[in-house]
């Protein structure tokens, strides 16, 4: 009898045990991997932390996030979603489709999200009219990363537009340096992609082919020339890039190996974690013909449903993301700018007081797109499909001709 009462007790002490030991926990499935990613996340870390709430890291390598989200639908299948998972763009419509997102109104009512946050933002936060994910910040994609120093040996100037890029390219080659740094992996040849055919297209043309996928636009002679230019930078890029990570590349343009890279960024993020100051060490410049575009790419969290006892630490985890103090130090790290208002602009650099100025001024013009090369455009299928075709002619002869008449198809994959 007693024995049985001390077991009972035991058991109700472990359940007991066991609600408290989840009801502080958050697991958070992102990519963020990178020298300056991790300090980014670290930070986010802290602050669960210090609200007394334990922080499971599920990280998974691979930039641009495809092996994340493979590793992100094992685990709702196998039904044990994690807390909150990095996840943007339309596809956060297709998860709420899936009936698995969590509903964090709650924390937006409190913290008044819809009032410090743009519309562009909160409505891709929302799945019909509800708050199911956390905007971290905004990337800006077209940014091209530059070496001064590598300029200055081989005697050429800051591009501009393309004849000036292609001036520059030309007598980095010829002094005997990498031109253009870049990973042969299928999201970062999709990235030099959509900043060139916004370079060569305008936002117009962006907008019109890339998010509205306009058979027109998909095959007409301004894609054609896209493909052309794509074409030319492939001849400034090295023999080793194939699979190499953004981050490997980003460093060969640190170190002066290099002496420019196509990248959003997350890439000055590696510049900030190496103690590099923009404007004397690097420069950040809107990838040619681009000064007037802006292509946006917010991070998010978003959230899945998690049992009862849990959902005071996933409201935590939500607020915790749209503190301002969170914002600032997780994009001063992060090389991206704060989704919501209201945090200060005092320490953050040159490059993001730029991006600042571009997303406001781009946004009052027409000229703020949606980046499709980091799933913010399109739907996933389609998305995916568009990169394979971008792949293929990146690391083949493909025809300019052949390479748009592959795209328009691959633009009807449902
Ligand atoms: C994400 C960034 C990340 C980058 C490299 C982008 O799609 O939005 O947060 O740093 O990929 O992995």
């Amino acid at each position: 009898m007693k024995l049985k009462h001390i077991a009972v007790a035991t058991m109700a002490a472990t359940a007991l045990f066991n609600i408290t030991a989840q009801a502080s926990e958050v697991e958070v499935l992102h990519y963020w991997t990178s020298g300056g990613e991790a300090k980014s996340v670290a930070e986010l870390k802290k602050m669960m932390e210090a609200k007394g709430i334990t922080w499971k890291d599920f990280a998974v390598a691979g930039g641009g996030g495809e092996n994340a989200m493979t590793a992100l639908k094992a685990r709702v299948i196998a039904g044990s979603a994690p807390t909150a998972a990095q996840i943007k763009g339309p596809s956060i419509q297709e998860w709420g489709k899936e009936g698995v997102l969590a509903n964090i109104d709650a924390a937006a009512i409190e913290g008044k999200w819809d009032a410090s946050l743009p519309k562009v933002v909160s409505s891709i936060m929302k799945y019909q009219g509800h708050y199911v994910a956390a905007p971290v910040n905004v990337h800006r994609v077209n940014w091209l990363w530059v070496n001064p120093e590598v300029l200055k040996k081989a005697g050429a100037k800051a591009p501009g537009n393309w004849a000036e890029f292609f001036d520059a390219a030309d007598k980095i080659k010829k002094a005997g340096m990498i031109a253009i740094a870049h990973g042969g992996q299928p999201w970062q040849d999709a990235t030099v992609f959509e900043s060139v055919a916004l370079g060569v297209g305008g936002a117009d043309f962006y907008k019109k082919a890339i998010v509205q996928l306009d058979p027109a636009s998909l095959t007409g002679p301004t894609m054609i020339k896209t493909f052309d230019t794509l074409a030319k930078i492939k001849t400034y890029i090295d023999k080793g890039a194939a699979g190499r990570d953004w981050n490997l590349a980003t460093a060969m343009v640190i170190n002066g190996k290099a002496g420019m890279q196509f990248m959003g960024d997350w890439a000055k993020g590696e510049f900030t974690a190496a103690g590099k100051v923009p404007g004397k060490d690097y420069l950040c410049l809107t990838a040619p013909g681009t000064e007037k575009a802006f292509t946006f790419n917010i991070d998010s969290l978003t959230m899945f449903k998690v049992k009862d006892d849990q959902q005071a630490a996933q409201l935590s985890l939500a607020s915790a993301v749209m503190s301002p103090e969170f914002q600032e130090v997780f994009n001063l790290n992060k090389g991206s700018i704060p989704a919501r208002s209201g945090v200060s602009r005092a320490k953050f650099d040159s490059c993001a007081i730029k991006s600042m100025n571009d997303m406001e001024a781009t946004s009052a013009s027409g000229g703020l797109v949606p980046s499709f090369a980091h799933g913010m455009a399109i739907d996933s299928a389609k998305a995916g499909a568009i990169q394979d075709v971008i792949a293929k002619f990146m690391n083949s002869n493909m025809t300019s001709q052949a390479a748009v008449v592959a795209l328009a198809k691959a633009a009807k994959t449902r």
